[in-house]
């Protein structure tokens, strides 16, 4: 399916555009604004937003936190950050539009006093850039800075109610929202205390990913494939998030994460959520996200037989990437040697509606597995055969709708074709779509999408209190019964495979095999 390459992107907006000159002037204040979340994704993604003329004339960023820089030195952080993360390169037109733009204000997280001269900045860059009081605030802190942040912007004022007549506050909060229900619901009612809910937008940047956002354009905006779409025609559903990499440098947070929290709990669950759900009736964000959270709901509860046969955890032990050795999951610099943490997991889910009745949703998510694929396959049930049995043909393949989500964005449709000849012989063909042939290979990081839209005000793309809680409801369960009965076999697999064999295993006695993406 060749076509025009470097179409513009503008096919997926789900939501009404807003005119370009009708961006609300606005600051982002960064809290951990010199991390590495800043320096690899969010001023990668501003600059990138600010050379596409996503970002408001009157614009500027402001990053806080306690490193000693001024905003010369913050100037050459982002710099830096944009050289060796952004998708497009530095150059020197780009650059000397952007650079004005940031700007940096010392200060720790706990003091009254930093606070107040935060706003006094603030109101600095409002005079001088014409930034009109309106703030996003951007938590790139742990989360247990949460409630001590937000408790300093409300000391200091620098919180507007949402009501028409005020500037505008928004808050963007990132991952991980707690670490059980009862911890995210704890951070939520935080959040609560100082902000309302339409002010705060939580990020799951899976939900920024252009393939991901493109699942509703798939599924609604074609009329071939919704009718198909449900129980009747579709067998089981494969969702695979799959890394090459190890735990990297975020050790620290990882070994008490592992991967249920920090994979199944957010992106894989929200990716389900794409696949099964209901057509929204509007394309506002609140019907959107109504819509997801039915599919929460509709979840079946993990029972205990469910945890003990339909759930696998994996923790990877020394093996080869790409050839390469690489060291166990407990050899890694600072895990613990004797970590219980799972760096695998494969799971079953019903949803419970009448879609999706009697359809298994096979996850699984892994670090250092074979190579690095997200993907998601839609098998078909296969055909009755009877019309060709007389033809000696015994077997015939379902076809797969399979959605690559990356790196290899597109998709591919798998189906019967005969093979030419005077003999009835049926072999599998593939149509491949690919996004680089289609539309050119530089696509907006998930990031770019998200940040231009928090601060557009748009929230759509980010998941709402109680989408996050139903999501913790689910694995809660899990998390309980896995930390009452810690594993006896990790590590169980080896880096660069697909993960432990028990995975294999759970498929079978369904009588079904993982794909090989
Ligand atoms: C993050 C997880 O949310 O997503 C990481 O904390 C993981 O552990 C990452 O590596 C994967 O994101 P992506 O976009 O590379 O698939």
């Amino acid at each position: 399916m060749a076509g025009t390459a470097n179409r513009t992107a503008d096919f997926n907006h789900l939501h009404p555009v807003k005119e370009r000159n009708h961006y609300d002037p606005c600051i982002i204040v960064i809290f951990g604004g010199a991390g590495d979340l800043s320096h690899r994704k969010l001023i990668p993604a501003l600059y990138n937003l600010s050379i596409d003329g996503e970002l408001p004339d009157k614009f500027a960023i402001l990053g806080f936190s306690m490193e000693d820089l001024d905003d010369e030195k913050y100037r050459q952080f982002a710099l830096s950050g944009i050289e060796q993360f952004s998708r497009r390169k530095v150059e020197q037109e780009h650059w000397a539009k952007f650079a004005p733009m940031l700007h940096f204000n010392r200060g720790t997280f706990t003091e009254a006093a930093d606070y107040e001269n935060l706003r006094k900045r603030c109101e600095a860059i409002d005079a001088e850039r014409g930034t009109a009081g309106n703030r996003a605030y951007y938590f790139a802190i742990p989360p247990a800075f949460i409630d001590t942040c937000s408790e300093g912007l409300t000391a200091a004022g620098m919180i507007h109610p949402p009501e028409k007549g005020h500037a505008f506050t928004r808050v963007v909060v990132e991952k991980p929202i707690g670490s059980d229900l009862a911890s995210a619901s704890e951070i939520n009612a935080e959040l609560a205390r100082h902000f309302d809910e339409s002010q705060i937008f939580r990020i799951d940047h899976y939900l920024g990913k252009e393939t991901v956002e493109n699942l509703m354009v798939l599924r609604f905006a074609n009329a071939i494939f919704e009718p198909i779409w449900t129980a009747r025609f579709v067998d089981h559903v494969q969702i695979t998030v799959a890394e090459a990499e190890g735990v990297g440098t975020r050790a620290a947070y990882y070994d008490h994460a592992g991967a249920l929290r920090d994979m199944v709990q957010s992106h894989l669950l929200q990716t389900l959520c794409m696949i099964a759900t209901e057509p929204p009736n509007t394309t506002g964000a609140e019907s959107m996200r109504d819509a997801k959270l039915d599919v929460l709901r509709a979840l079946r509860p993990l029972g205990d037989e469910d945890i003990e046969k339909w759930v696998v955890r994996g923790q990877y032990g020394e093996g080869l990437i790409g050839g390469v050795p690489v060291k166990a999951y407990r050899d890694e610099e600072h895990i613990a040697p004797d970590s219980q943490v799972e760096t695998f997991v494969a799971l079953r889910c019903w949803i419970d509606n009448w879609r999706w009745a009697g359809v298994p949703f096979y996850l699984r998510a892994g670090k250092r597995l074979a190579k690095r694929v997200t993907e998601i396959a839609i098998q078909f049930k296969t055909p009755p055969i009877a019309l060709f049995r007389r033809a000696g043909v015994l077997r015939q393949e379902p076809n797969v709708l399979v959605l690559n989500i990356q790196p290899d964005e597109g998709i591919a449709l798998k189906f019967g074709a005969k093979v030419p000849g005077p003999v009835t012989k049926i072999e599998p063909v593939t149509m491949d779509f690919r996004y680089s042939e289609f539309f050119g290979a530089s696509q907006p990081e998930a990031y770019e999408r998200l940040l231009m839209d928090a601060i557009h005000g748009d929230s759509t793309l980010f998941a709402r209190r109680d989408e996050v809680e139903a999501a913790w409801e689910h694995v809660t369960p899990l998390l309980d019964v896995w930390r009452d009965n810690p594993p006896l076999d990790h590590p169980n697999y080896e880096a660069g495979t697909w993960g432990p064999d028990a995975s294999v295993a759970m498929l079978a006695r369904d009588g079904r095999r993982w794909r090989r993406p």
